[in-house]
């Protein structure tokens, strides 16, 4: 039968299929360590469970407004205008089922067939296939590590042709960690109005951020910035509710009703039990979201400092989210019982054989030299697989023995 060409073209996520992989080797009995996850390992704060205990419990089981209950959107225009300087009133928000479906929604409220979309290489997976799901065109812009990963305002001139429609710009960035500063926000958002672009501000690791850097919201930089942005976040990584499925747009009252028409046709409201936990994440007391970022640094500090003493690979310091590059470039060339290690698949698919430690491979993100090793695992996990990790470079580079 003749399906669909646009659902063809769309690629299986690599992140899923290693960490499919990875669970069939457990399943096997086999002890694997497994650095692939994009989610917290704490459960979900107490206050938070208990919020939807009680919305179960009061009935508000039912169909809510398409683009969410007025409740959370009251308390998200409140996080919006103490946490980043933005005023949105309810009718410029939409509550979404994950800030993914926010995405796509976006995608297909603005795009045409053929507009492009400027992203930064390295890039999270689910981008480019999104954008081509909405007929448009994922334009790729490379950076490199010594510039911390930070998109160049040469490069982007160079990319933007007369079908430019938006620029992306995800701060802190999945995979890098890299967070932009106020300069680097200004100088994208300058050349957005030069061009006339949508941005699309993709917040969602706003929280997870460890150096000295601050959030800062690209749209609370001028009048004009926070009238051509459409910021997206959620408290799926904030709060650790993955599973819950709840993200939030906001963006001038034109594009959310759009997005809100959309969504009312394809998934109508998003769960109605996970708005009211929501509203409890955003609304109530955030001791335990302090503890899981505390958490975190920790294990950046160890993770980085410990792929740095190790031969062979080097990392720059990610400044949010939480994952790190490893830059295994010096290990392509070597041979691995036989099999030539030379691009981020042969080296993931080696090291899940030989050392049983599941990473991402570069390639998922556009970038070939480099795996994505993720710290929202525990501290033993990270110590015992980076111990592997070691010894078995130590074992099979004759280079860095
Ligand atoms: C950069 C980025 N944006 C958006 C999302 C989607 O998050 P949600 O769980 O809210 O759909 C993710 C999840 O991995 C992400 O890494």
């Amino acid at each position: 039968m003749n399906l669909s060409k646009k659902a063809k073209n769309i690629q299986p996520s690599v992140t899923l299929a290693i960490s499919a992989k990875a669970n069939e080797m457990k399943s096997k009995g086999i002890d694997v360590i497994g650095f692939g996850v994009g989610e917290p390992d704490f459960n979900t704060p107490l206050n938070i469970q208990e919020a939807a205990i009680n919305a179960i419990r009061d009935g508000r089981t039912k169909y809510t407004a398409a683009s969410g209950i007025p409740e959370l959107k009251k308390a998200v225009a409140a996080k919006f205008l103490k946490e980043n300087d933005l005023y949105y009133t309810e009718s410029q928000i939409i509550i979404s089922t994950g800030a993914k479906q926010c995405l796509a929604n976006l995608f297909q409220a603005v795009l045409n067939p053929g507009d492009e979309v400027l992203i930064q290489t390295p890039y999270w997976v689910s981008y480019p296939e999104l954008i081509q799901l909405a007929d448009g065109v994922p334009v790729f812009i490379g950076t490199d590590e010594k510039d911390n990963f930070k998109l160049s305002i040469d490069k982007l001139e160079e990319a933007v042709t007369g079908k430019t429609k938006m620029i992306l710009v995800n701060s802190p960035n999945n995979p890098t960690g890299t967070v932009y500063n106020k300069a680097e926000l200004t100088m994208l958002a300058d050349f957005a109005k030069k061009h006339n672009l949508i941005i699309l501000a993709d917040e969602i690791y706003e929280k997870l951020i460890y150096g000295n850097e601050e959030h800062i919201s690209i749209a609370s930089l001028s009048e004009d910035a926070y009238k051509r942005t459409v910021v997206i976040n959620g408290v799926s990584k904030s709060f650790a509710m993955t599973g819950w499925r709840i993200g939030y747009a906001a963006g001038s009252e034109e594009i959310i009703k759009l997005m809100s028409n959309i969504q009312s046709h394809t998934t109508s409201n998003p769960c109605s039990i996970a708005q009211y936990a929501s509203l409890e994440a955003l609304t109530g007391p955030t001791e335990a979201q302090t503890a899981m970022i505390e958490e975190f640094r920790k294990r950046r500090n160890y993770m980085t400092e410990r792929i740095n003493s190790i031969n062979g690979i080097s990392c720059c310091e990610p400044m949010g989210a939480f994952y790190v590059m490893i830059n295994i470039s010096k290990l392509f060339g070597n041979k691995v019982e036989g099999v030539l290690i030379n691009n981020s698949m042969t080296f993931s698919s080696s090291l899940l054989e030989h050392a049983m430690v599941a990473v991402v491979p570069g390639i998922a993100f556009g970038v070939d030299n480099y795996v994505r090793i993720s710290y929202a695992t525990s501290m033993e996990n990270i110590i015992n697989g980076l111990d592997r990790i070691e010894a078995y470079i130590k074992k099979y580079y004759n280079e860095f023995q």
